[in-house]
């Protein structure tokens, strides 16, 4: 009989439910393996799991299952597992006959209330980790569990997985090599397998069989479910099976697994030698699941069930094929706080004996000293990345630093975290984004072409090649030694390959025998010559070169195979620079800067370095930046850094001698403007240019009001903030003062007036505070505008506003300011500034972020009527405004604008977004409206009643953050997206964002 004809119908199944257990529910359907499966609803009840078997399915087993549970049950363990519901009869088994007389056995389980833990988006850490605690504590509970029908020949058992070496056939070749790979090694271990301690373990927590909370926020493991498999065998099976499903669907299976590990080992402490087999484990299981599909589609085509994991098991086993073996047994031993390498302590003692001094590894160099270098992420001494990369400049560099320390050797950079490896072989994508190589495993000793290299212990030649080609390490000789019963390797990196090409593999190398001589800057990477000497106590799988940097995210397992060379020296000084950790920087703002500062993140960053459009943190992580607008064209960007550097070099001062430099940039400034813009006040910020435009404005007018917009910001000073409604209607707030006159933001989506053609009721708004001021007995001093208004929400004024708006002021003797402090500079893509885009000539417009690039520098430009009537005998002084310095680097800011041809590249990029984004908003209905010109955007998230969405924006741009992409929010209501980066903003970098929010908009937290 086929499967299809044992099929129970639900009326049966509630029949069958009623006449066993006198319980009256609703039945549906369950996917099931083996049995007939059904959900029983009772209201207001959890309800039950109804289980009818097929037929010929041994009672004994399934009596077998029932007890196990209730050994789980009266366990002294915190554990849910389903409980076992007796019949009528108290049988734990119910038999019954079917329509074709035959003998099927019927269970009934209490239902566990949850969701499977594959229907979790995303699956974080949090929750493997909880996986593997709950798992853990599972077989911790059965460890006393013995039971005779526990012991059988199973398929699914990876301990008799080689039954899956029949089906060879089934499989292509390149499918069938990593199969036949994973089966030998299973074959070769099981010597040692076998003798692996054993017990009754759950055998298929895979992730339909896991119940996690209902919880959106850090769902956590409730319940194991299904024991069907449930047998003896090797323990660390069960947490092998765990994580061949866990780690399916992740880019880093390896990394992916290590959080169930430490999870599992947290509740039922792993063995070291359980661990040396885990990874082999894993493979065999996921072997297993490729071979059984592959049956299955053949046996029983009908029943998909049976081969929905094997899509991704084929994904992920080609994957753990490709992961070192070695590498991952490390792994596994440093989330169970072993140390990751078995040898590292016993070497270490061995090693730290050792009193070798430079003179040792460089005899004819006599120098027992080092000097420190620090080539860090946040070292000032690499200065900017052009710097670096100029090789005359660096080897100059050295060669200062050698003069500043004729005893010493210069050396260094042990562990240390560098932003100088730059070609893609160092990055690829890991379960968090982007990760790029930046730490560096050895000791860099900087000496000059040809210096000689000798051994330090005697040992034979393992890799001797010229390893330029990969630009690691130009000549590279690894040395293998035995002592004490250790193993390890010493190598020599950045050698001249012809002093190191004459040795083969086996080659005796004696201790004090030279190795080689130093290679020249080309071999070095381009860098000055150095030696790259480090310490491993295993080779991995490598045979022709070997890593000399790693991921930060493995570097416990790297230091430990990696052991610090300096264990050899002793070398006080010789260590890598310890920063200040974020705790401590957190804490002491707390304590000593101004209480009301605030920080990025639920989990803040440490930024160190910037580099174009990204922002470096200390481990020299890579992050995308989407919102920093200051940076206009790039994070030091080395125009900009060399104009200030220089200028900063030979003089700064105030503006009351002559210099060129505040001509220059007042020229190159006017250039950009109309004609009638032509008069320019420099200051330090974009508060104090708004602060000055009022205050010529009062000047000019003799008027006092001010009118501005619903949630404008213009500032940070006393009269900035009186005419910021963002701030004064905000938190702390005390509302609109006396002489400022709001009117309602325009914002067409969810504003007072939405839709089309509202500018004529907005400008009615505007001409409401006219009227008032008017009838208040005051007098229009100005209105100020953004022309995108962006702390609102990146709000677009609607068509015609600005214009009718500018009328109705003038026509009251007011004058109109345009703040362009974010929006200026071209990053609108249509016109340079944003009043162009709406056809006004403004009376002042103020400038701020984006002209010094980060350096403090701001402007005011008026007309020449009210620069002239602003200048009533009173001097304007102002310390640094306009000092030559600043004036350097705004000129090198507009020039590097125009060079770069950026406002046509933000059209261009910008366009490109927006338009992804409106059809991303239309497959997420959350994204309510997208809006914004050029590289200046903004995404609102609402739900279906437009209702503003601000924990679902801020989990965006958390989540946004694990993924290495910086993005902020504003509006009144934070619920406003808004992505400003630097103008140099690729197409890439756009198509690597939207990547990434649409990942995240998947997730479950942005539905919920
Ligand atoms: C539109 C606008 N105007 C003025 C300012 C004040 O500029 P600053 O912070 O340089 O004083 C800001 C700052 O965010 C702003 O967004």
């Amino acid at each position: 009989m086929n499967f299809a004809q044992q099929r129970v119908s639900i009326e049966e199944a509630e029949k069958i439910l009623f006449d066993l257990y006198h319980i009256q529910g609703t039945a549906s359907c369950l996917p099931g393996y083996v049995d007939f499966n059904f959900r029983i609803k009772i209201a207001n009840e959890e309800g039950y799991i109804l289980k009818i078997s097929r037929v010929g399915e041994h009672k004994k087993y399934l009596a077998y299952q029932q007890e196990l549970l209730e050994f789980i049950e009266y366990s002294n363990e915190k554990i849910t597992a389903p409980k076992a519901i007796k019949d009528k009869n108290n049988n734990l088994v119910s038999e019954i006959t079917d329509r074709f007389k035959k003998k099927r056995c019927v269970r009934l389980l209490s239902w566990i209330s949850g969701k499977v833990w594959s229907a979790v988006n995303p699956q974080l850490e949090d929750l493997r980790y909880s996986i593997g605690t709950q798992s853990g504590l599972l077989t911790k509970v059965l460890q006393d569990f013995k039971h005779p029908e526990a012991h059988y020949n199973f398929d699914w058992d990876i301990a008799q997985s080689l039954w899956t070496k029949k089906h060879l056939h089934l499989f292509d070749a390149p499918k069938k090599e990593i199969l036949i790979h994973h089966q030998t090694r299973f074959e070769t271990y099981q010597p040692t397998y076998t003798t692996l301690r054993k017990s009754i373990v759950h055998n298929d927590p895979n992730d339909n069989n896991i119940i996690v909370t209902n919880s959106i926020v850090q769902p956590k493991a409730k319940a194991a479910i299904d024991y069907g498999d449930a047998m003896h065998t090797q323990t660390i099976n069960d947490l092998a099976i765990l994580c061949a499903y866990g780690i399916m669907k992740h880019h880093d299976p390896l990394e992916a697994s290590l959080a169930f590990i430490k999870g599992y080992h947290s509740s039922f402490p792993l063995l070291e030698n359980e661990l040396a087999h885990l990874y082999n484990a894993i493979a065999m299981r996921l072997v297993i699941i490729v071979t059984r599909a592959a049956l299955s589609k053949i046996e029983e085509p009908e029943n998909e069930y049976l081969w929905i994991s094997e899509k991704p098991a084929w994904e992920v086993l080609k994957k753990w094929f490709e992961i070192s073996e070695d590498f991952a047994h490390y792994s596994f031993r440093n989330a169970c706080s072993f140390s990751a390498h078995p040898n590292q302590e016993k070497f270490k003692k061995w090693a730290v004996t050792k009193e070798y001094s430079l003179t040792d590894l460089f005899p004819s160099i006599d120098k027992k000293e080092i000097a420190l270098l620090d080539l860090s992420v946040s070292s000032s001494w690499i200065g900017h990345q052009v710097d670096f990369n100029n090789i005359d400049l660096f080897q100059f560099k050295i060669d200062q630093l050698q003069k500043e320390h004729p005893t010493k050797i210069i050396s260094g950079g042990y562990l240390e975290p560098r932003p100088l490896y730059t070609s893609n072989t160092y990055d690829k994508i890991g379960n968090n984004g982007p990760e790029s190589r930046t730490i560096h495993l050895g000791i860099d000793f900087w000496l000059p072409t040809n210096t000689p290299v000798h051994a330090l212990f005697d040992g034979e030649i393992e890799i001797a090649v010229d390893d330029h080609g990969n630009k690691e390490y130009g000549g590279l000789v690894i040395v293998k030694h035995i002592k004490n019963d250790i193993t390890f390797y010493t190598l020599y990196g950045h050698l001249n390959p012809e002093s190191v090409l004459q040795y083969q593999k086996g080659d005796k190398i004696l201790k004090r025998q030279k190795i080689g001589v130093l290679g020249n800057q080309k071999v070095n990477g381009n860098w000055a010559p150095h030696l790259h000497f480090q310490l491993m106590l295993s080779l991995l799988e490598y045979t022709t070169d070997f890593p000399g940097v790693a991921y930060a995210n493995e570097i416990e397992i790297w230091k430990s195979i990696c052991v610090d060379p300096n264990i050899l020296f002793g070398i006080k000084n010789l260590h890598t620079k310890k920063n200040t950790s974020s705790n401590e920087l957190i804490s002491y703002r707390k304590q000593h800067l101004g209480k009301g500062l605030s920080l990025q993140y639920q989990e803040p960053i440490k930024m160190v370095r910037g580099e174009g459009v990204y922002l470096l943190d200390e481990l020299g992580r890579k992050y995308l930046d989407t919102v920093n607008n200051v940076a206009h064209v790039g994070h030091e960007h080395p125009e900009v850094v060399k104009a200030g550097q220089q200028q900063m070099a030979i003089l700064n001062t105030n503006s009351r001698y002559l210099h060129e430099n505040i001509n220059l940039l007042a020229k190159e400034l006017l250039d950009t403007l109309p004609p009638e813009l032509s008069v320019v006040h420099f200051v330090n910020s974009g508060s104090e240019a708004n602060e000055l435009a009022i205050r010529m404005a009062k000047t000019v007018t003799g008027k006092q009001d001010v009118i501005a917009s619903e949630v404008g910001y213009h500032g940070n000073t006393n009269i900035c903030v009186d005419i910021s409604s963002y701030k004064f209607d905000g938190k702390g707030g005390k509302g609109a003062p006396k002489h400022t006159h709001i009117f309602p933001i325009p914002d067409a989506f969810r504003g007072k007036y939405r839709g089309e053609n509202t500018e004529q009721k907005y400008v009615e708004e505007v001409q409401k505070c006219i009227d008032n001021i008017h009838h208040k007995g005051g007098g229009v001093c100005s209105i100020i505008v953004e022309p995108i208004i962006s702390c609102g929400g990146q709000i677009e004024l609607p068509k015609g506003f600005l214009s009718k708006a500018y009328k109705a002021v003038r026509k009251v003797g007011g004058l109109c300011i345009s703040d362009e402090v974010q929006v200026g500079c071209g990053r609108l893509g249509e016109s340079f500034w944003g009043f162009q885009l709406h056809d006004v000539l403004p009376d002042i417009i103020t400038i701020g972020k984006p002209i010094g690039n980060g350096h403090p520098l701001a402007a005011v430009v008026c007309t020449e009527e009210v620069a002239h009537s602003f200048a009533n005998g009173m001097e304007f002084f102002n310390t640094f405004g306009g000092n030559p310095v600043s004036c350097a680097i705004g000129t090198a800011v507009l020039q590097t604008v125009k060079k770069g041809k950026l406002q046509e590249n933000a059209l261009k990029v910008g366009a490109y977004l927006k338009e992804q984004l409106i059809n991303l908003a239309k497959e997420f209905p959350i994204i309510g409206d997208v809006r914004g010109q050029g590289l200046f955007l903004g995404i609102e998230l609402v739900d279906v009643q437009k209702n503003p969405l601000p924990i679902q924006t801020d989990y965006l741009i958390n989540r946004m953050k694990d993924h290495g992409i910086l993005m902020s929010s504003d509006g009144p209501d934070h619920n406003v997206l808004k992505i400003k980066p630097p103008m140099i903003f690729s197409k890439e970098n756009a198509k690597e964002v939207l990547f990434y929010l649409q990942k995240t908009l998947n997730e479950d937290f942005m539905s919920s």
